[in-house]
C-alpha cells in the first residue's frame, strides 16, 4: 500500500503547540523508533543508494510517530518489559500500530475486541484511541503473556482499561457476547493462523453493522498462493480459507481488501 492515511485531531494544531508542532524529538525515547528497533528494524540511512523497508520504517518511526500514541515513552518499555520476560517479538510495529489508532479514531470505535494480546502492544494503540467512555476487550491464551500485558497497561495509565480474557481464544468467543453497550465496532484478529475463519466468523456476530475486522499477517511472504504450503511455521491453510470463504461470500456480508505491506517486519 503506498497511500499514507492520517487522521485529522481536534484542536487543530496551533504554530508552537505541544501538540503537534515542535516536537522535540531528543526528548523522545532513544531511538522511539525504538519500538521498531527491538523489533529488528534497521536505522535510517540517508546516505544508503539501496533502501530498505525497514530502513524506511525506521525513518517514518523518527517523523511520525505521535507523541500520545507510537512514540509515548510507556509502549516502549512495555514492549522491553516484554523481552525481559521472554515473550517472543511478534508485535505489530509502530507503524501497523499506529495504523490501528488511525482506523479506531476514523470509524469513531467505543467498543473493540481484539484476539491475540502478547505483551499488550497492539491493544495499546487501540485503547488509546477510544474515547473515555469506551471498551476494549481483549483474548489471549497465555496468562504469563496477559500479566506482562496487565503491567504494561498499568505502566501506560490506559483508560479506558483493556479487559483481559485468558483462555483459548474460541472458547471466550463463543461465550462472549455483543456488550450491552451495543456490539464491538472493530476487531482485531492476531493470533494463531489456523483458526482464523473461526475467529472471523465469531468477530462478525459481535461486530456492529459497519463495523471493521482487521486480520493482521494476511499475506504471510506470498505464501497464501501456495496451496500445498510445507512450511509448516508459516501456516496459511487458515487465511486461505478465509479468502475462501469471502469468495463464497460473494459480497453479500463482507467488502474486504487485503493490504500487501513491507517493513521492519517483512511482508505481510
Ligand atoms: C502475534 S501475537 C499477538 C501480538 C499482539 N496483537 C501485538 O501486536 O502486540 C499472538 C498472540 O496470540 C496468542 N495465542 C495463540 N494461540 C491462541 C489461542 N488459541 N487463543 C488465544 N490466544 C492465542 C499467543 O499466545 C500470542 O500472545
Amino acid at each position: 500500500m503506498s497511500s499514507a492515511p492520517s487522521l485529522r485531531l481536534s484542536p487543530a494544531p496551533q504554530q508552537g503547540t505541544r501538540e503537534y508542532a515542535d516536537v522535540d524529538r531528543a526528548q523522545l525515547p532513544p531511538d522511539v523508533a525504538g519500538a521498531g528497533a527491538s523489533i529488528g528494524a534497521e536505522q535510517a540511512d540517508a546516505t544508503t543508494s539501496s533502501p530498505t523497508a525497514s530502513a524506511v520504517d525506521a525513518y517514518l518511526n523518527s517523523k511520525i510517530l505521535h507523541p500520545s500514541f507510537g512514540a509515548d515513552e510507556s509502549l516502549a518499555r512495555g514492549l522491553q518489559r516484554a523481552d525481559e520476560e521472554g515473550l517472543p517479538r511478534i508485535a505489530v510495529s509502530p507503524q501497523q500500530g499506529q495504523f490501528l489508532s488511525v482506523l479506531a479514531k476514523s470509524i469513531g470505535a467505543e467498543r473493540i475486541l481484539e484476539i491475540g494480546t502478547l505483551g499488550g502492544y497492539s491493544t495499546s494503540f487501540l485503547a488509546k484511541a477510544l474515547p473515555p467512555h469506551g471498551r476494549i476487550d481483549t483474548l489471549e491464551l497465555e496468562p504469563k503473556h496477559a500479566k506482562v500485558a496487565q503491567a504494561n497497561f498499568l505502566d501506560s495509565d490506559l483508560y479506558p482499561f483493556p479487559q483481559i480474557i485468558i483462555g483459548p481464544a474460541l472458547q471466550s468467543l463463543k461465550k462472549l457476547s455483543q456488550p450491552e453497550e451495543g456490539a464491538y465496532d472493530l476487531v482485531f484478529i492476531d493470533a494463531n493462523k489456523d483458526q482464523i475463519l473461526e475467529y472471523f466468523l465469531e468477530a462478525l456476530r459481535l461486530t456492529r453493522t459497519g463495523g471493521v475486522i482487521v486480520v493482521d499477517n494476511a499475506i504471510r511472504q506470498g505464501k497464501i498462493i501456495l496451496e500445498n504450503n510445507t512450511n509448516e511455521d508459516i501456516n496459511v491453510s487458515g487465511l486461505r480459507k478465509l479468502y475462501d470463504w469471502v469468495e463464497k461470500d460473494q459480497g453479500k456480508t463482507v467488502l474486504m481488501s487485503a493490504i500487501q505491506t513491507v517493513g521492519g517486519k517483512s511482508w505481510e
